[in-house]
């Protein structure tokens, strides 16, 4: 099986957490299984808070209301992907380059429900590069930052986030303590958002695969 279907299949296994009311989505080709199946039922939610403009024009094509968060509030619940999860429900975002703005609405729900196929679920995160946005002028002090901290960083030429800033992917970082190297990052100068997700992780992750899906929680 292709890993597209096994993302389709978590895909439909979160419509089940979708209650009345308003819903965040993030960003992805996971996640975009995931709106055009709320295509189906949108007459039972009163509309989305989004966290990108791709996933805004797919939600608008299906004619789903999209409403800024600072009218919506407290979110009930949120659907988004992951590049990687580990057994604790951290995870590696960004992938996209939309983790600033999902990090921003996964802070704003009460329950996050990450959907993925299951090459995703690793046992230490770190294979994949870590995204972290940055301010334009402040990218060649962040990527020395990062090799300070043991990482080699690489500008994803040609990419601006929706929030006009720029990504740098970094690879060979040992991540033994998630928690404390999103503070770290986070903390660098010039820093908008690191892909670590470990101060609100996934509550909910549901895995399609072969046989079907399996949730960890
Ligand atoms: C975007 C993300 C995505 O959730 C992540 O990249 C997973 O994407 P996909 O569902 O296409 O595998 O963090 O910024």
């Amino acid at each position: 099986m292709n890993q597209d279907t096994m993302k389709q299949r978590a895909a439909e296994a979160a419509l089940d957490y979708v209650e009345d009311g308003l819903i965040g989505v993030g960003t992805g080709s996971t996640v975009n299984h995931f709106i055009d199946l709320l295509a189906t039922i949108k007459e039972r939610i009163d509309g989305v808070v989004s966290s990108s403009e791709a996933s805004t024009a797919r939600l608008n094509e299906h004619g789903i209301p999209v409403l800024d968060l600072n009218i919506a509030g407290e979110l009930a619940l949120y659907v988004d992907g992951a590049d990687e999860s580990n057994h604790q429900l951290q995870l590696i975002k960004g992938g996209g380059g939309a983790l600033t703005r999902e990090k921003i609405v996964a802070a704003a729900s009460r329950r996050f429900v990450c959907i993925a196929d299951e090459s995703k679920l690793v046992e230490r995160l770190g294979r994949f590069p870590l995204p972290v946005e940055v301010i334009p002028m402040a990218r060649s002090y962040v990527a020395r930052e990062l090799v300070n901290l043991g990482g080699t960083p690489v500008w994803r030429e040609g990419f601006v986030t929706d929030n006009g800033n720029l990504i740098l992917d970094v690879r060979d970082l040992e991540i033994r303590e998630p928690i404390g190297l999103e503070q770290e990052i986070n903390a660098i100068a010039g820093v908008v958002t690191v892909g670590l997700f470990t101060r609100r992780g996934a509550d909910v992750l549901i895995l399609g695969g072969p046989d079907g899906t399996r949730t960890l929680t």
